[in-house]
């Protein structure tokens, strides 16, 4: 393996170093979803190998694919039983081999989906580890004594001996972060399902583990890894509970702990080379940008990944509960984008997203997937493609798929919104599934999760069966067959994004500097690199609204990429349409 430094790439003239990786277009591939060879109903690898022309015609770079390893499927693939093995389901490793080598032929580089904050219970280290205090893999996980029922004043359940859990840690997914193992007398952390124990990466046998796995994918010839939770890896001395008086919730308490940076800086050492793709799932409510800095800083003291995922613009519109909502508005969502621009700007990277596997549709959240779904969606893309950092398209984002209409508790699949939802309908914490319905159906996964609409066949071409969950009902108008066929198309304009970023890279590079941080409707701002400016402008609202922009940008611009035919000339007063993006070549 030859490493490359951070010292390789030549420098722009802004100071901003050259990576393959800035100016790449990430595409994320959720296999489930994709497009199902074998008739089952749940997609596969063939499904995607069938599919890489798809890819390629869009232009992007790199792959992402969600985890195919093999696992009982509790948390749709987070559940690792074996790193090393292809889950049957989406096939065999000959299989994954060919996906790499077909990708690799069209200059797509494949990123894998790294999960190691846990584990699934079916995995041999954890069925070793039930089989007593003392066994070999024990250690590999976090096992603590409950506290006495009587001692403590919380309303749990009371399970066996009288005892509540460790502490009061309560599970991304709803519930108590712990489990009781009956032969053993201890509980078990898991921060997810009671399926996906968390590993113990205080004990360096796991790190050694962990660190020659990622090292066997490497030599299979993959390009980089999306690190999942990887802030949670080191949890705090003594396991404290919450303390709901300071403020600090559980997690406050399980995000950046004390040796976090330690172990990725061991993972930087023993695996990592700079000339991979390294994304790191960061969760955090918010992140600190003191640590955001620090993961991708690739100085001595940082932990060198290329970039992370943090999640402050998609928490804006979010309650405590999944069942919640809050208002936001456009000022919030520049303010979030602006702060992260802002502190990367001399050093680090930050990757651009609206949604993935684990996010509802962005045409849906942010746009209008009504009236104005194409124009909203292109201005979304546009966005996404003119800010600094990576573009992450999430499948179907290209073809402007949109929310799903749920309409009962059986049409949703995921565990991360059934666990919540039945716990609280069970303690009468929620009425009746019709008083969340409307939330739900904004916030659950899986709106993101339903088969790609590839054409208006039958389960929209994703499948001769009946896929593992519903179809959106608007396949026959929005498909990858009808997008191709026509060039308006929201699947043409993001190819254009694409090629416009390959081509210029004042796109890649350039400054950031917001223009319109106050107005309501308005996101204008530049990209400067050297003599080169951009300026984008993009009205995020169902009416025409009038900007008077700066003479200077203005005066000798001209439309490089909008998502509606080119108005004549330009002038200081912009008349924007509904939902339109402009971005020009000023001087
Ligand atoms: C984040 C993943 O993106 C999500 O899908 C999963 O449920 C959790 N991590 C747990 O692995």
């Amino acid at each position: 393996m030859t490493f490359e430094t951070d010292a390789a790439g030549e420098r722009l003239p802004n100071g901003e170093r050259r990576r393959w990786w800035k100016e790449a277009v990430v595409y994320q591939v959720y296999p489930r979803s994709f497009a199902d060879s074998d008739g089952d109903g749940v997609g596969d690898i063939r499904g995607i190998v069938d599919r890489v022309g798809h890819l390629d015609d869009l232009g992007v770079d790199v792959v992402w694919l969600n985890p195919v390893y093999e696992s009982p499927q509790a948390d749709n693939g987070y559940d690792i039983a074996d790193y090393r093995a292809i889950d049957e389901q989406y096939g065999t490793m000959a299989d994954w081999e060919e996906l790499l080598d077909t990708l690799h032929d069209h200059d797509i580089r494949l990123i894998m989906d790294l999960v190691v904050n846990h584990t699934s219970d079916e995995h041999d280290w954890f069925q070793n580890a039930l089989t007593s205090r003392d066994a070999d893999y024990r250690d590999y996980y976090v096992w603590r004594e409950g506290r006495d029922a009587a001692e403590v004043d919380e309303t749990y359940d009371v399970g066996p001996d009288g005892e509540v859990p460790p502490n009061d840690w309560e599970s991304f997914f709803g519930g108590p972060a712990w489990a009781y193992h009956e032969a053993t007398g201890e509980w078990y952390l898991h921060l997810f399902d009671r399926k996906q124990p968390d590993l113990n990466w205080e004990n360096p046998d796991v790190r050694d583990d962990v660190f020659e796995m990622m090292n066997w994918w490497i030599e299979k010839g993959i390009d980089g890894f999306r690190m999942d939770v990887i802030n949670l890896v080191s949890k705090p001395e003594g396991l404290p509970s919450t303390d709901p008086e300071a403020g600090i919730r559980t997690i406050d308490r399980v995000t950046n702990g004390p040796r976090v940076h330690e172990f990725l800086g061991e993972m930087r050492d023993r695996v990592l080379d700079r000339g991979f793709l390294t994304v790191g799932e960061m969760i955090g409510d918010p992140l600190p940008v003191e640590h955001a800095r620090r993961y991708v800083s690739p100085g001595p003291d940082g932990d060198g990944l290329s970039m992370l995922f943090h999640f402050e613009h998609v928490l804006l519109d979010r309650g405590e509960r999944i069942w919640e909502t809050a208002d936001w508005d456009l000022t919030d969502l520049k303010a979030v984008f602006d702060r992260w621009q802002a502190a990367f700007a001399d050093e680090g990277w930050n990757s651009l997203y609206l949604n993935n596997h684990d996010q509802p549709r962005m045409v849906s959240r942010f746009g209008n997937d009504g009236e104005y779904r194409r124009e909203s969606a292109k201005l979304l893309g546009t966005l996404l493609h003119t800010l600094r950092g990576t573009p992450y398209v999430y499948q179907g984002e290209e073809l402007g798929m949109t929310n799903y209409p749920f309409e009962s508790l059986d049409d949703f699949r995921d565990v991360g919104t059934l666990n919540p939802v039945r716990t609280a309908l069970d303690r009468g914490v929620v009425e009746s599934f019709d008083a969340v319905k409307e939330a739900l159906r904004a916030n659950s996964r899986d709106n993101a999760r339903t088969p790609v609409q590839w054409s208006d066949e039958e389960h929209a071409g994703f499948s001769d069966a009946e896929p593992w969950i519903s179809v959106n009902p608007n396949y026959g108008e929005v498909n990858a067959e009808a997008e191709r066929a026509d060039e308006d198309s929201v699947y043409h304009y993001y190819r254009r994004l694409v090629e416009f970023r390959h081509e210029n890279d004042v796109v890649v590079y350039g400054d950031y500097d917001p223009l319109t941080p106050d107005h309501e409707s308005l996101w204008a701002y530049t990209r400067t690199l050297g003599d080169e400016r951009l300026f984008v402008v993009l009205n995020f609202a169902d009416e025409a609204t009038t900007y008077d922009a700066p003479a200077e940008l203005v005066g000798d611009a001209t439309l490089a990429l909008g998502n509606y035919d080119a108005d004549d000339g330009v002038d200081e007063t912009l008349d924007l349409r509904p939902w339109e993006a402009r971005v020009y070549r000023a001087r």
